[in-house]
């Protein structure tokens, strides 16, 4: 039979510093919701480790939906659901979640990997679908006052654009503007390792 886990080097080198984040911001025995969560190795891993949370993955491309659900059994944890097929640039996301209690929403690595649209729509979702006081985390490369903050994001950015013109580094001042137009607030902007932002956000 096929294995149809993937792979994405990156997960093994940003999760622990992520999974500190992430224990410290998570109330106990939350639901959360990770949009965008490619490979399903960090939900796996996530899952694991934050043993009092249920963890529900989701993904738009019905290959990464698969191999998160190859990584679910491989593994083997409990406290993680099958795979939600979502798209946060469609309408009809939000309704997808209807039967759902989410406390906290995870999403690493996507905005600048997909169209401005997909930033606006998450935090739309976000603003309607978590609890006063939820959790909103993300994860990634960010320009701030419109400057890389390294080289190499500069030559990330570039290579984002090469490959996708709606694609690129958002810069973060624009990110909190949409993010408070949606009734999220920030809470923290915290460094973390490779030139990488946790920009953390409550309802
Ligand atoms: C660079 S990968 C990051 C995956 C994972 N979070 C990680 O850090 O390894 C970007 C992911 O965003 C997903 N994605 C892109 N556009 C999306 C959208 N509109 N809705 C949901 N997921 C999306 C892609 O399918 C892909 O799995």
């Amino acid at each position: 039979m096929r294995d149809a886990r993937q792979y994405a080097p990156a997960t093994q080198r940003n999760r622990e510093p992520i999974l500190e984040i992430l224990t410290k911001i998570l109330p106990a025995k939350s639901n959360v919701l990770e949009i965008a969560s490619g490979t399903g190795e960090h939900a796996v891993f996530f899952a694991s480790q934050l043993q009092s949370c249920h963890w529900i993955p989701s993904d738009n491309n019905p290959l990464a939906c698969e191999s998160i659900i190859a990584w679910k059994n491989f593994v083997g944890v409990d406290n993680l659901d099958t795979p939600l097929k979502i798209d946060v640039t469609k309408d009809d996301w939000i309704d997808q979640l209807a039967t759902y209690k989410i406390d906290a929403i995870v999403n690493i690595n996507m905005i600048h990997i997909a169209p401005w649209q997909a930033c606006l729509s998450l935090m739309n979702g976000a603003g309607q679908i978590l609890p006063p006081g939820g959790i909103l985390y993300l994860y990634g490369p960010y320009k701030r006052d419109g400057e890389h903050t390294a080289p190499s994001n500069a030559n990330f950015d570039r290579s984002l654009r090469d490959r996708n013109d709606q694609w690129g580094v958002r810069d973060l001042e624009a990110v909190i503007e949409v993010a408070a137009t949606a009734k999220l607030r920030l809470q923290q902007v915290i460094e973390m390792p490779a030139n990488n932002l946790s920009v953390i956000f409550s309802r």
